[in-house]
C-alpha cells in the first residue's frame, strides 16, 4: 500500500470540562465534523535518521517537517504516534519506518478552541499512518497511539478528547472508565469562537492552581453536581434542565478562572436570545462558547448566531442526537 486515509473527530463537551480531570463524569459527544488525512509514502526519500514525517494541513495553515523542525510540538507529537504504534506491534517495524511519509489533508473544525483539535489530529494521524502499514488498529491500539500525541500537547489530559475523537458518537466520560456511550436526544447547538485561541495545559494548570488540585473543591464539586444534574436531563429528554445544568456549569468556570470576558458576553447574548443554555466548551480561557437550541429551532439558532456575528464572530450550528 502506497497511502492510506484516517479519520479524527472533534468533540463538543457539553458538561464537565476539568472537573473530568479530577475523576468527575463529563458529558461529551464528538463532531460530525474533523480531521482527515492521507499518509503516503515518499519513494526513495530516506530518513537521514530513522522515519520522516510532513504533515500539510491548510485550513489550519500547518506545515510540518520532522526532519527540518523536530522540535516543534506537532513534529514530537507525530513521532510519539508512530514510535506508540511500533511498540503496538511489538517493535515488528513497518513499511514506512526508516523511509519518509507525507501527512496531507483536511481539518473542519477550528484549530485551539476547545473542540477536540489536536485529538482529531492524532486520532486521523494514527489511523492513517496505521493503514498505510497494512495493519489493522482496533479503537485501544488507536487511542493509545493517538495518546501519546495528546501527551506532546496538553501534558497529561483525561482522555477524553481522543475518546471521542475515536469513537465518535456521544457518552459519558470518566478517566478511570473511560467512555461509555450515551444516546443524547435530539439537539441543536449554536457554536461560536470567541476569537482568542486557547492553551489547554495552561487552563489546567490555572484550575489546579486555583484548586490546590484538591477534588473536593466547592467549584469542582458544584460542577460535578452540574453534570449529574444534565445526565438526570438527559435521560428525561428535558432539555430546558439540561440548558440550566449548562449555565450553571458555565458559572462555576467562571469562578474557576477560565473564562473571559468575551465567553461570559457570548452566553449572556446567547441566553438573551432565548437558547436554553449557554457555556464555554473545553478549556476556556479563548476558545468555544456553545449554546443550546431545540432541534430544528432555527429561527433560535440564526437569532444567536446573528448576535455572536455582530460582535465579528465565527459561528456555525450542528444538531447532534437521535431522538
Ligand atoms: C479539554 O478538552 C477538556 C479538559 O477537561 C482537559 C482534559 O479533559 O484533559 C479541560
Amino acid at each position: 500500500m502506497t497511502s492510506a486515509v484516517g479519520v479524527g473527530f472533534g468533540k463538543v463537551i457539553l458538561l464537565g470540562e476539568h472537573a473530568v480531570v479530577y475523576g468527575y463524569p463529563a458529558l461529551a459527544a464528538a463532531l460530525p465534523q474533523g480531521v482527515t488525512l492521507v499518509a503516503a509514502l515518499q519513494p526513495g526519500d530516506r530518513g537521514a535518521h530513522g522515519l520522516r514525517l510532513t504533515l500539510e494541513l491548510e485550513s489550519w495553515r500547518l506545515a510540518v517537517d520532522t526532519a527540518a523542525l523536530p522540535e516543534h510540538p506537532v513534529s514530537q507529537a507525530l513521532c510519539a504516534i508512530a514510535a506508540e504504534l511500533v511498540k503496538g506491534w511489538g517493535g515488528d517495524a513497518p513499511s514506512w519506518s526508516g523511509g519518509a511519509v507525507r501527512l496531507h489533508g483536511t481539518a473542519e473544525i477550528w484549530p485551539s478552541a476547545g473542540l477536540g483539535s489536536s485529538a482529531a489530529l492524532a486520532v486521523a494521524a494514527a489511523r492513517a499512518l496505521g493503514a498505510l502499514a497494512g495493519r489493522a488498529l482496533d479503537d485501544a491500539a488507536v487511542r493509545a497511539a493517538a495518546s501519546a500525541g495528546e501527551r506532546v500537547f496538553h501534558g497529561q489530559p483525561s482522555g477524553l478528547d481522543v475518546a471521542l475523537a475515536t469513537s465518535g458518537g456521544a457518552g459519558v466520560f470518566e478517566r478511570q472508565g473511560g467512555l461509555v456511550p450515551l444516546p443524547l436526544p435530539r439537539l441543536g447547538l449554536v457554536i461560536g469562537h470567541s476569537g482568542a485561541p486557547r492553551s489547554t495545559a495552561a487552563m489546567v494548570a490555572r484550575v489546579a492552581e486555583r484548586t490546590a488540585g484538591d477534588r473536593d473543591d466547592v467549584r469542582l464539586r458544584e460542577l460535578g453536581q452540574a453534570t449529574a444534574r444534565g445526565l438526570s436531563a438527559v435521560a428525561a429528554r428535558d432539555l430546558p434542565a439540561l440548558g440550566a445544568a449548562m449555565d450553571a456549569a458555565h458559572g462555576q468556570l467562571a469562578a474557576l478562572g477560565v473564562s473571559t470576558d468575551r465567553l461570559d458576553e457570548m452566553c449572556a447574548l446567547a441566553r438573551g436570545a432565548g437558547a436554553l443554555g449557554a457555556k464555554l466548551t473545553g478549556a476556556g480561557g479563548g476558545g468555544c462558547a456553545i449554546a443550546l437550541v431545540p432541534p430544528g429551532a432555527s429561527a433560535l439558532a440564526a437569532a444567536i448566531e446573528a448576535a455572536w456575528q455582530l460582535r465579528g464572530l465565527d459561528t456555525r450550528r450542528v444538531e447532534l442526537g437521535a431522538g
